[in-house]
């Protein structure tokens, strides 16, 4: 009998040895003459398991993990391909805590499926919300995701199906899908793993995007970091493109949809709509003035919906069950799931899909396991490089848009980053002004200039000199960023740099 096991292709556990595990068991079956079925699916977001091995058995599949090369032929030995038990063992996959407390919507088949078999995708309920929404007409279609709450989930949280439905109202010839995939933020892979672990879901929702709206060509504009993402999406359209999910007439219907990816250079500016926008059209990655909104006049001045990879990721299922289904899970008004992203000093590093409303705490301990290195954790900046360092009196905020909200700081992208009380919060307030002066676009002047004054005036503060003048002078300065900033990229930088100062003053050497 052949014997179906998995190793991830998810470039997470690739960097662990994946590959080289995978090379190893097929190796060593061929020199016992067992015949197996090895399947390279998407990670299940536990990086500190990875590379994780999994065996089809009767049960359900059975987890091993970490597995190195040096572990396959004591694996083979313990009849691991049958369930057998071994030290690496670590029981049914779904039984696991860390998966068995999740809400997996729109990572549902991550991890399961094989990412680039259509069929398997078909199998695991794919395509359905196409399905549906191709017997729909477009304005019932943006009202499901108007209904469904989702917002997007690239940082702005904006209301999707209000940005669809501009889109839709505003007449034009051509319209454009852009997949924003150029996931800059520290901390973040979500996007990642999405694209790596499950890209029909993605092309999916792009699809019904550009049926809801009337758009009839998408872009995916990647980060060149990610060539194992490229890779699975390149070769996800073309099958999507042979079975007739794409091209001049999707599934027959006479509505055409076609998509290709764009590789980013590597800005963390090119992930802001309007420079991404900018750079897809082959220019230089320079931020534009809004209005107009991209909704209005995007893509070569045409009516454009820019939305994120998690956001048009959750649109299939939202077609598929209903935007009411979806709107069931989540608090307040940030509704539906967030994958959120664990990163930095933590035991237990990856990926937690759950509704709104867990609290900070429950992430870094109940799933993060506390700090990787024993020691009390300190602050926790969630959102990327723009959002606010927490406090430990702070962990208890329940993850929603407006809860952050008003405790000034951002969900963003929902990434989490963990440090210890080793970190020193003036240290990383000047790096927040550093990484702001290296990724200014330089077209506004709070951030161009700004962001360098910045730094030096924290160079000044770190080493001790004329506080009492130079941590106003550092909040006047932060002061003009966040007011009058062109975008976020100077705009959010006083996140960070605040947040430290308020939170942590001692490290600036400043009394509470
Ligand atoms: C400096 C900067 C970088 C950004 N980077 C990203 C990014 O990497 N990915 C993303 O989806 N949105 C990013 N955004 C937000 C986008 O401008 C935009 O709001 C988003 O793509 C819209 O999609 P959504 O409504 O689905 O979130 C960034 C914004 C700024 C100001
Ligand atoms: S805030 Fe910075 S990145 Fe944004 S437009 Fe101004 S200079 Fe460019």
């Amino acid at each position: 009998m052949i014997k179906t096991l998995y190793v991830p292709c998810d470039s997470s556990a690739i960097s662990l040895g994946a590959d080289r595990v995978a090379a190893a068991i097929l190796h060593e079956a061929q020199q016992r003459g067992i015949r197996v079925n090895l399947i390279r699916n998407g990670s299940r977001g536990m990086f500190w398991l990875e590379p994780l091995v999994e065996v089809d058995t009767a049960q359900g599949r059975i987890a091993y993990g970490s597995v190195q090369t040096k572990d396959v032929a004591s694996l083979f030995d313990a009849d691991f391909t049958n369930g057998g038990d071994h030290a690496l063992s670590l029981g049914l996959t779904e039984e696991l805590e860390y998966l068995k407390r999740q809400q997996r919507l729109t990572f549902a088949r991550i991890g399961i499926t094989d990412p680039v078999c259509l069929d398997s995708y078909i199998a695991h309920n794919g395509y359905q919300g196409l399905n549906n929404a191709l017997n729909m007409a477009q304005a019932d279609i943006v009202k499901a995701v108007t209904d469904s709450g989702l917002r997007g989930r690239g940082g702005a949280a904006f209301p999707t199906g209000i940005k669809w439905n501009t889109v839709l109202n505003t007449p034009s010839e051509q319209k454009y899908i852009i997949c924003n995939a150029d996931e800059g933020d520290s901390g973040t892979f979500s996007d990642r793993m999405v694209m790596e672990g499950d890209p029909f879901v993605l092309i999916e929702g792009m699809t019904i995007a550009g049926l809801a709206v009337g758009a009839s060509q998408g872009y995916i504009y990647l980060r060149v970091e990610y060539p194992h993402a490229h890779k699975a999406l390149t070769t996800a359209i073309d099958k999507a493109y042979a079975a007739g999910y794409l091209g001049d007439s999707v599934l027959g219907s006479g509505k055409a949809f076609h998509l290709e990816v764009r590789l980013g250079a590597g800005a963390y500016v090119c992930g802001e709509e309007t420079s991404l926008m900018e750079s897809l059209e082959g220019k230089r990655g320079l931020v534009r003035f809004k209005p107009p909104l991209p909704a209005i006049k995007g893509l070569f001045g045409q009516p454009t919906v820019v939305n994120n990879v998690i956001s048009l990721a959750s649109v299939p299922i939202i077609l598929d069950k209903g935007g009411d289904y979806y709107r069931d899970f989540g608090m307040g008004r940030s509704r539906g799931t967030l994958p959120i992203q664990l990163a930095g000093n933590l035991k237990r590093g990856g990926l937690v899909e759950l509704a709104f409303g867990l609290t900070l705490r429950e992430l870094l301990y109940d799933f993060g396991g506390g700090s990787a290195t024993g020691r009390p954790i300190k602050a926790v900046q969630v959102g990327g490089p723009l959002g606010a360092y927490l406090p430990e009196s702070q962990f208890d905020t329940p993850l929603d848009y407006e809860s952050f909200a008003a405790i000034w700081a951002v969900v963003g992208h929902g990434g989490v980053v963990a440090f210890d009380d080793t970190a020193d919060m003036a240290e990383l307030a000047r790096y927040s002004m550093e990484f702001c002066a290296i990724e200014s676009c330089g077209k506004c002047t709070p951030c161009r200039i700004g962001s360098t004054r910045g730094m030096e005036l924290m160079d000044d503060i770190i080493a001790g000199n004329d506080l009492s003048k130079n941590v106003p002078l550092l909040r006047s300065l932060c002061d003009t960023l966040l007011n009058g900033s062109l975008c976020a990229l100077g705009g959010m930088t006083p996140y960070p740099v605040l947040s430290a100062l308020n939170h942590f003053p001692q490290d600036f050497g400043v009394e509470a």
